[in-house]
């Protein structure tokens, strides 16, 4: 009975407890015995468990009692990590109510902020919570407070927790089932669901786990997909669960459960797509379906070259289980055979490179990552530019368009002046800057390559680490940029090429000339390393001669010695890659982040 249905979703800055919440809650429903509990079950993936962040959102179904009455819990978890918004906002969008988790040591921080924005644009009613109050720093009325001012949320109504002992669990699980709405579906009209999330399974092959808003699901209905057009028949359903999923035969309105429809890829179940029935559709599609898409985009080389199919085949791999990823094959005149991969973010691109290296064990070099630019040229035609080195000729180009973002930051004032310089400096436009007691809350658009890159670290270091910082892409804006080509000895080296803001282009050049100085090795000869903007050389750095032959100070007699010599040189090699006659390491690639 949809009265007795409750799906609510967790919203919270990174670290201020939202998977030790989850835990508990499942805890105190049942969900899973003392014995079977790890801590962070909602954690499935290695990297998760070992980093700590929550990248894939999962689910669970749990069944609850108050006064008598039963009551079916659905929670809805979310991702913490920037890079995975989209996923946020699908989660937000399948629950009535969500809590607003604050550390109650921290208090309301920008990744606070951006969710609620989500959670108030989807209409969900806001259960202020405030966690960690075991702690002897908790200032838990001060932290109150703060999410008045900076939220405007009425928090008359709270509740105090300890997520980690458990203390006030119970009570906001009442006030879960008080406070959030029962769905309100019609459960006569035809089937109409969200996929918000969909991985892929070994056993079972692709899985969508979605919220059904009006009709139901049954066990061999044919759906159809209403963005992607395909059809396909249901074969099994189950209600979620990160230990132990439950078959069930339909999945009815308002309620959430996993739909199994017998695919060997994501392909056909996008998340954020409509599901329907495929005799009797839907008239309406579920609105706000954008697939997701990557926004940061590097070469990825096996530093083996014969290593390239193998590499291919991981990619096609993880692609079954990320439908996010993207690749295509690219080549390089210095690092030969690769591909080009598109990644939702930074860290979407680490949490990859580090699977491909540690499950299907490859060394790889990547390089420096971008964004996706769009040419208009001079005749007409819009093109995608994915890697710097595919920039048509100056003459060629009418107008070049970047992707911006919306960045929201929260600072102590006593570092807003450097906030400011650097945010000045990353070409941002200021929206908003508001107090809120101590701290600043700054809303800017920046250009999102001026983040990509180290902008989260340089923040980090400017304000001693209390900054937070969350952003959102709002679209493609013109801008005056050129492409920066890198020669070394002589030579453009494609993998090095970038695109800067013309009025920038000179000092970073500089500084781009002399981080490179720095990572390439002394030769046998003098190398020069020049940036340069079409022909014109901008910057010259001189890598010197390493002079004589290491080797000539053993005068001949110790052959220990010099053959030990020779066998370091050749490890330090290994990690090289010879661009003509000089030998660049990995570093280097990655020198941009530097500048
Ligand atoms: P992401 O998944 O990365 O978004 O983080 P999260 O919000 O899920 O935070 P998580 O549950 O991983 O908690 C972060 C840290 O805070 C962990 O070390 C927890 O043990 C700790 N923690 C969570 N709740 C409490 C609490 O009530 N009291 C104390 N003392 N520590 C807590």
């Amino acid at each position: 009975m949809q009265k007795n249905i409750r799906n609510f979703s967790i919203i919270a800055h990174i670290d201020h407890g939202k998977s030790t919440l989850a835990d508990r809650i499942i805890q105190e429903c049942g969900g899973i015995s003392d014995r079977e509990m790890t801590s962070q079950v909602m954690d499935n993936m290695d990297i998760e468990k070992e980093r700590g962040i929550t990248i894939k959102a999962q689910s669970v179904r749990l069944n609850y009692e108050k006064d008598g009455q039963k009551y079916v819990l659905n929670l809805i978890d979310t991702p913490g990590h920037v890079d995975f918004s989209y996923e946020v906002s699908r989660s937000l969008a399948s629950s009535e109510g969500a809590l607003l988790i604050v550390d109650s040591t921290q208090g309301v921080e920008a990744q606070t902020i951006a969710n609620v924005y989500i959670a108030m644009d989807n209409d969900l009613e806001l259960l202020p919570v405030v966690n960690k109050i075991d702690l002897p720093s908790a200032d838990p009325m001060r932290v109150l407070g703060e999410v008045e001012e900076a939220i405007g949320l009425d928090c008359t109504f709270h509740n105090l927790i300890s997520a980690k002992t458990g203390l006030g669990v119970k009570d906001l699980i009442d006030s879960i089932v008080d406070r959030v709405p029962s769905p309100t579906g019609d459960e006569n009209a035809p089937t109409k669901a969200l996929i918000y999330d969909s991985w892929f399974d070994n056993y079972l092959g692709a899985l969508a786990l979605v919220r059904v808003y009006d009709g139901s699901i049954k066990k061999g209905q044919i759906l159809r997909m209403m963005n992607t057009k395909v059809e396909h028949q249901v074969i099994s359903l189950m209600y979620p669960h990160p230990l132990k999923k439950q078959d069930t035969t339909e999945i009815k309105t308002g309620e959430i459960g996993i739909v199994v429809l017998g695919l060997k890829t994501l392909d056909g179940i996008a998340v954020g797509d409509t599901m329907t029935d495929a005799k009797n559709p839907t008239l309406e599609v579920i609105d706000g379906f954008e697939p997701a898409k990557p926004f940061v985009f590097a070469g990825l080389y096996p530093i083996e070259t014969d290593k390239f199919e193998d590499l291919r085949e991981a990619l096609n791999k993880l692609k079954l289980n990320d439908s996010s990823i993207s690749f295509e094959p690219e080549s390089s005149i210095a690092l030969g055979s690769g591909f080009r991969t598109g990644f939702l973010g930074m860290l979407h691109m680490e949490v990859i490179k580090e699977r491909l290296e540690r499950e299907f064990d490859l060394d790889l070099i990547a390089t420096a990552p971008t964004v996706v630019y769009e040419v208009l040229k001079k005749d007409g035609e819009k093109v995608v530019i994915q890697n710097p080195s595919e920039l048509p000729e100056p003459n060629y180009i009418e107008t070049i368009f970047e992707p911006y973002v919306k960045a929201t930051i929260l600072v102590p004032d006593e570092f807003l002046g450097n906030v400011i310089k650097l945010l000045n400096d990353k070409r941002g436009i200021q929206l908003k800057m508001d107090y809120i007691g101590k701290r600043v809350l700054l809303e800017y658009d920046i250009p999102m390559n001026e983040i990509v890159m180290d902008f989260y670290d340089k923040l980090k270091s400017t304000t001693k680490g209390y900054a937070s910082f969350d952003y959102e892409p709002i679209g493609f804006r013109p801008g005056n940029l050129k492409k920066l080509d890198v020669r070394v000895a002589g030579d453009i080296v494609d993998a090095l090429s970038i695109i800067v803001p013309e009025d920038k282009s000179v000092s970073r050049g500089r500084e781009f000339v002399k981080a490179l100085k720095e990572l390439i090795p002394r030769q046998l000869f003098e190398v020069a390393v020049q940036a340069s903007i079409g022909s014109t050389i901008i910057a010259r750095e001189t890598v010197k001669s390493m002079g004589k032959n290491v080797t000539a100070k053993c005068y001949g007699g110790d052959i220990t010695r010099k053959r030990k010599l020779l066998e370091k040189q050749k490890a330090g090699k290994k990690r090289m890659k010879a661009i003509g006659k000089v030998n660049v390491p990995q570093e280097a690639f990655m020198a941009v982040l530097k500048i």
